[in-house]
């Protein structure tokens, strides 16, 4: 069986809906307002992916949502919750003491990367970027201590000014690196059922872009291994905005445009979740041939919306300013024809939801 039964049909006599699981070999974006119901959804879409494909998943996680994906809930089926049970889920968190930790190699990235983590362009900053090239030769390592000593402690001015650096970006602080041991990347490569890297507890701003450039741009470096994969990321416009600020945000959009323009043929599918359109680069929102859409309250997104998916009929978007928590449009390639639905209950625990206004005693 290759579809995914999401939820009913919104009208009258409300029938089961499918998305065929066959075409997230395709680009899918998911939008909607805050509140709207899209993590939710995804949840609903991802358990179907795990119950009804070997298809690994990826999961960047921005607010810890998906971290109980392996908890089924007591209304689950013993079938369904047997089978999650069994499958090679693995989590990992951010944040100081972590145990299963979202750690990377500062070593693995690539050159250009390395130098957008410090702030350094090879031209402007040309004699201390030529000292962090060798340096890696001579220091395998990348660890507060030891690195910082050898560069101070080597009386040469353009080293003790990378050290300077180095501390004052509190860069090697970072709980991110893995210290010479271990990467996600390692697992990423064995391909579980499902990867879910937490990147909300860092606590540097910086850390979560990084741990998803090290990830993306590792799996875009063993492309040709076509070894199939869904990356998905919640709240995509963290890490795919149209207006980079820093040079670490300029690679990861790169690189985000270069997986939707060339990752299908390699099996490197994008799951794309945010409020807004225009909060993801052009490049990559048309590069989607799926759209599940839920409600969006401005005209102007919507206009948008019709623009760049061609293939939604622009009088069935606009249907979105009425839609209520967990109703949604989907179109596109996963889906017969273009079908409003109502999202069926989650089988997982949700971790993130939302928080309920404290009322007193007599009101509640
Ligand atoms: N179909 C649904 N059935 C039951 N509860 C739902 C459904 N959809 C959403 N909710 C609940 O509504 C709240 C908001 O949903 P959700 O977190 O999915 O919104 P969102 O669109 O992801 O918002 P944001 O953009 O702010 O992240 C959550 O507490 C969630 O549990
Ligand atoms: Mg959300």
């Amino acid at each position: 069986m290759s579809t995914l039964s999401i939820g009913h049909t919104v009208d009258e006599n409300p029938a089961p809906v499918h998305l065929d699981a066959r075409r997230f070999n395709r680009h899918t974006f998911w939008c909607g307002q805050s509140g709207s119901g899209k993590t939710y959804a995804l949840g609903v879409v991802l358990e179907q992916l795990l119950l009804t494909t070997e298809l690994p998943l990826l999961i960047l996680d921005p607010n810890a949502d998906f971290v109980r994906l392996r908890e089924t809930l007591p209304t689950a089926g013993k079938a369904e919750a047997d089978h999650l049970a069994a499958l090679d889920i693995r989590v990992f968190r951010s944040g100081r003491g972590a145990e299963d930790a979202v750690r990377v190699r500062y070593l693995d990235l690539l050159t250009a990367s390395k130098a957008a983590v410090l702030q350094m362009d090879p031209v402007r900053d040309a004699d201390e970027y030529n000292v962090l090239l060798h340096s890696e030769e001579d220091t395998p390592w990348f660890d507060t201590d030891e690195l910082l000593r050898s560069l101070r402690d080597s009386g040469d001015v353009t080293r003790a000014q990378l050290a300077k650096r180095m501390e004052n970006l509190q860069v090697l602080e970072w709980d991110l690196w893995s210290r010479g041991g271990s990467s996600v990347n390692d697992v990423i490569d064995e391909r579980p059922s499902a990867t879910i890297l937490d990147l909300g507890g860092f606590a540097h701003p910086a850390e979560p872009k990084v741990a998803a450039l090290a990830v993306l741009e590792h799996l875009w470096s063993r492309r040709e291994d076509r070894q199939p994969i869904l990356v998905v990321i919640d709240e995509a416009h963290n890490l795919c905005t149209p207006e980079p600020d820093t040079a670490v945000e300029r690679r990861l959009t790169e690189q985000l445009v270069q997986i939707a323009a060339e990752g299908r043929k390699f099996g490197i599918w994008l799951f794309l979740s945010t409020q807004r359109p225009s909060k993801i680069h052009p490049n990559v929102l048309s590069q989607c041939d799926n759209l599940g859409l839920m409600r969006v309250n401005a005209p102007r997104d919507l206009a948008e919306l019709a623009d760049v998916f061609g293939f939604a009929p622009e009088a069935l978007l606009r249907q979105a300013q009425g839609f209520t928590q967990g109703q949604a449009l989907f179109v596109g390639s996963f889906i017969t024809d273009p079908t409003f639905v109502q999202m069926g209950s989650r089988l997982t625990e949700e971790s993130g939801g939302d928080v309920t206004v404290p009322l007193r005693q007599s009101a509640r």
